[in-house]
């Protein structure tokens, strides 16, 4: 039985796309009107005591034992051990929305939601997934791809993954992608795909004449008829290495192109701001005339996928960023350098790769952005690849299939690049014969 508030919320969803593609589970799920709701009341009207929360208090001050709270000297009490709002902190999320609408000016002013807080962006790609994905429905994504998406969609929603070979020598393959998505249109009506740029593990993001093709192949199975789920996973947002890149998010794009598509970008401080482990990520939705209420209900049901998994994000961590983001002046020119560092990686990558064209054993995927690149292995199996690097070159790397090995180069300090990639030709010299 659908419950009252799941009800309303489904109602104010409607026939509108969203609504339209929400799950069993998504359907069912309402954000309570229980602890957090009354709590969060409490908090602006209690003006003689709040015993709403389970938390405890010392003159209205939660209380912090001084061994974690001395390690934190800038920051109160609460602004490390209280609970988060669900959705996380307001004055994050308008932090972030604002970078939102600043880095993709084509969004326009309230074009989208209010970002959501999430558990890194793989909390939101879940989220996503609980939402919007159900058990024998279809993912659509990039062959490769980033491996926890199968197993978010595949063992946790049971649902299935359809990888698309989307990345040919030059960049995207927008026949293959094209075939693909009209194929999944026509078989079901509906379209669920993850858009990953800079990709994952190949390290490619679309030139602006790439990005503007893919816009228009989704417009035209929308316009036809399917109601198409875009999730723009940009985890490595704005890392770009070659100027013919497209600077926005097809989120930027896809946010307002045709009523029958929905976009829901992920992203979030784990990459872009360095901050790998503090687990900080954020879901924003966008479709073409969505009001306000529909962007209501769905960051309600977002909230409740929230709620009833990890209940909400850590305090201190958006406490933190939040501080970082509003008034670290050098912060600009920090990240700035920090990013200059991994295109210097890129471009001496780049020339051992170029100067390597012809090798009979490796053979590049595009790559021109992000933190990776990948090889497509001929003759070697990656595996092995991988295993003779690690343990007879001592070097690091991901065999991402039987045919892909993956190089994050960001991740390489500059010395030691030419010793890698020339122990990773050797090598694949080695098992080749
Ligand atoms: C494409 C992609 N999406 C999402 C993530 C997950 O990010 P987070 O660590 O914030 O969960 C990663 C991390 O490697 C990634 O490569």
């Amino acid at each position: 039985m659908e419950h009252e508030l799941a009800r309303e919320l489904n109602g104010a969803l409607g026939d509108a796309t969203p609504g339209l593609m929400l799950s069993a589970m998504g359907r069912r799920l309402y954000f309570p009107k229980g602890i957090i709701a009354q709590g969060a009341e409490a908090k602006q009207s209690s003006s003689l005591a709040d015993g709403t929360l389970g938390i405890a208090v010392k003159h209205k001050t939660p209380l912090i034992l001084s061994a974690l709270g001395n390690q934190v000297p800038g920051m109160k009490a609460g602004e490390i051990v209280s609970y988060a709002p669900t959705a996380g902190i307001p004055a994050l999320r308008e932090t972030w929305a604002a970078e939102i609408g600043r880095k993709n000016p084509s969004l326009g002013k309230g074009g989208f939601s209010l970002p959501v807080v999430t558990t890194g962006l793989t909390g939101g790609v879940s989220a996503l997934c609980d939402l919007f994905l159900d058990e024998g429905q279809t993912l659509m994504a990039a062959n490769p791809s980033w491996d926890n998406y199968v197993l978010i969609a595949e063992a946790r929603r049971n649902a299935r993954m359809r990888l698309v070979d989307m990345f040919n020598e030059g960049g995207i393959d927008l026949a293959a992608l094209g075939t693909a998505l009209s194929d999944e249109a026509q078989k079901t009506g509906f379209v669920r795909i993850i858009l990953n740029f800079p990709h994952n593990p190949t390290g490619y993001s679309p030139t602006v004449g790439e990005a503007a093709a893919i816009c228009e192949i989704i417009r035209d199975i929308a316009e036809k008829g399917a109601k198409v789920l875009v999730i723009c996973d940009d985890a490595y947002f704005g890392l770009r290495f070659e100027g013919n890149i497209e600077p926005q998010s097809l989120f930027a794009y896809l946010g307002n192109i045709h009523e029958n598509v929905f976009a829901a970008k992920v992203d979030g401080a784990t990459k872009e701001d360095f901050a790998w482990g503090m687990r900080c990520g954020f879901v924003t939705f966008a479709g073409k005339n969505l009001s306000a209420a529909h962007y209501d209900a769905l960051i309600k049901k977002t909230m409740a996928v929230i709620r009833s998994t990890i209940s909400c994000s850590s305090t201190v961590v958006q406490n933190l960023l939040q501080n970082m983001y509003s008034s670290e002046a050098s912060l600009g020119k920090e990240r700035a350098a920090y990013r200059d560092i991994i295109e210097g990686r890129y471009k001496k990558v780049r020339a051992l790769v170029d100067a390597q064209k012809n090798h009979p054993h490796l053979q590049p995927m595009p790559f021109n952005s992000g933190y990776f690149m990948s090889f497509k292995c001929k003759n070697v199996d990656a595996e092995s690849l991988r295993q003779t690097l690690l343990h007879r070159y001592g070097v690091g790397t991901i065999a991402i299939d039987e045919r892909t090995l993956r190089v994050a180069f960001s991740g390489l300090d500059d010395d030691c690049i030419d010793a890698v990639y020339a122990a990773i030709y050797r090598a694949a010299e080695e098992l080749a014969q």
